[in-house]
């Protein structure tokens, strides 16, 4: 393994801040309350990276420093002790699932050096993304959906029938979702959490081929830094809706606002990336109460150091 400052220790403790932001989220499963979830697991999040001996800073968080309370970006986190690490996080990746109890909630973060992840402002971001196994450059987010599933049948050597897309269903995607069909391709339409969507891409299990379409600009970047640990290729391009948003990417030190971004420029660092299940869905299992009091969380954990992956399931004690 290459000298990593990252593993074994930071990403061990790495898995115990997103097992306590996902035990706090699930107490708020299906009570319909999207906020009360969000801010549970972003003060169980913030609780426990301040025990971790790093010089944590939130680099992409829950918003800017006058809107949110806490984990807004370049809030420091940690001891302070030890090693200069940048953050991405998502303490609760699927707050609408959540407060409908639906599957595929996750408390989600990644770790780099400093400098090591794209500063990605609070908008949305255009994306695509495949598993490793591919030749590169094989996608290209100013190529047609049709023209890069049809690519990737090629290289599989199969018809376009037998690929599946991933998909947000949002109304935006209509051309997105026609362009696929008339291709011929299959489509997973998800209600929401597309990091899960890209890190789908990754694993044959799930039948996905491909994840294309618009949504959060920081989900982005904690998708890259997963595909970076796994292998795969991914591009994204921030989309603004207006000169508000504008104003976020030039505050982030965005020079170029068209730019089209690879896989090696989101996540350009070392990176370590964690997701506890809150809710049960294809890459983890949800937090599970035992009738004895006692807590179960799942937990996968990647290292692009090592190429590892990693799942962890962990017992806390009743109480
Ligand atoms: P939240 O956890 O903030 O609810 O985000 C969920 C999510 O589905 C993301 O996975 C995705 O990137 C984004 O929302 C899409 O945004 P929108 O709901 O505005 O289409």
């Amino acid at each position: 393994m290459a000298d990593s400052i990252l593993v074994p220790h930071l990403a061990d403790a790495m898995v115990r801040v997103t097992e306590q932001a996902a035990i706090a989220a699930e107490k708020l499963v299906g009570r319909g309350d999207e906020k009360a979830a969000d801010a549970a697991a972003v003060d169980a999040m913030r609780q426990a990276f301040n025990a971790v001996d790093f010089q944590g800073r939130v680099v992409i968080g829950e918003g800017e420093r006058d809107e949110a309370p806490m984990l807004y970006i370049g809030e420091e986190v940690g001891t302070g002790r030890g090693p200069e690490i940048d953050i991405a996080l998502d303490p609760l990746e699927g707050t609408t699932l959540t407060a409908k109890a639906m599957s595929n909630a996750l408390a989600v973060l990644a770790i780099a050096p400093r400098g090591g992840l794209l500063y990605a402002p609070d908008t949305y971001m255009d994306k695509i993304a495949i598993g490793p196994g591919y030749a590169d450059g094989i996608i290209d987010l100013d190529a047609s959906p049709a023209e890069n599933i049809q690519a990737l049948a090629r290289a599989r050597g199969c018809d376009v029938s037998q690929m599946t897309a991933c998909v947000l269903d949002r109304p935006r995607h209509a051309d997105i979702i026609d362009s696929l069909r008339s291709a011929g391709a299959r489509i997973h339409l998800i209600s929401d959490g597309d990091v899960a969507g890209v890190i789908n891409t990754t694993n044959p299990m799930t039948g996905i081929d491909m994840y294309v379409g618009r949504g959060g600009a920081p989900e982005g970047v904690l998708a890259a830094a997963a595909l970076k640990c796994v292998g795969g290729q991914m591009q994204g391009r921030l989309h603004f809706r207006n000169d508000v948003e504008r104003g976020r990417a030039a505050r982030t030190g965005i020079e170029d606002m068209e730019r089209k971004y690879d896989l090696s420029e989101l996540a350009s660092g070392e990176t370590v990336f964690c997701a506890t299940g809150v809710t049960s869905g294809g890459l983890v299992s949800g937090v599970v109460r035992r009738a004895g009091g006692e807590v179960e969380t799942d937990t996968l954990v990647m290292s692009s150091a090592d190429r590892t992956v990693r799942r962890i399931r962990s017992v806390f004690p009743a109480g």
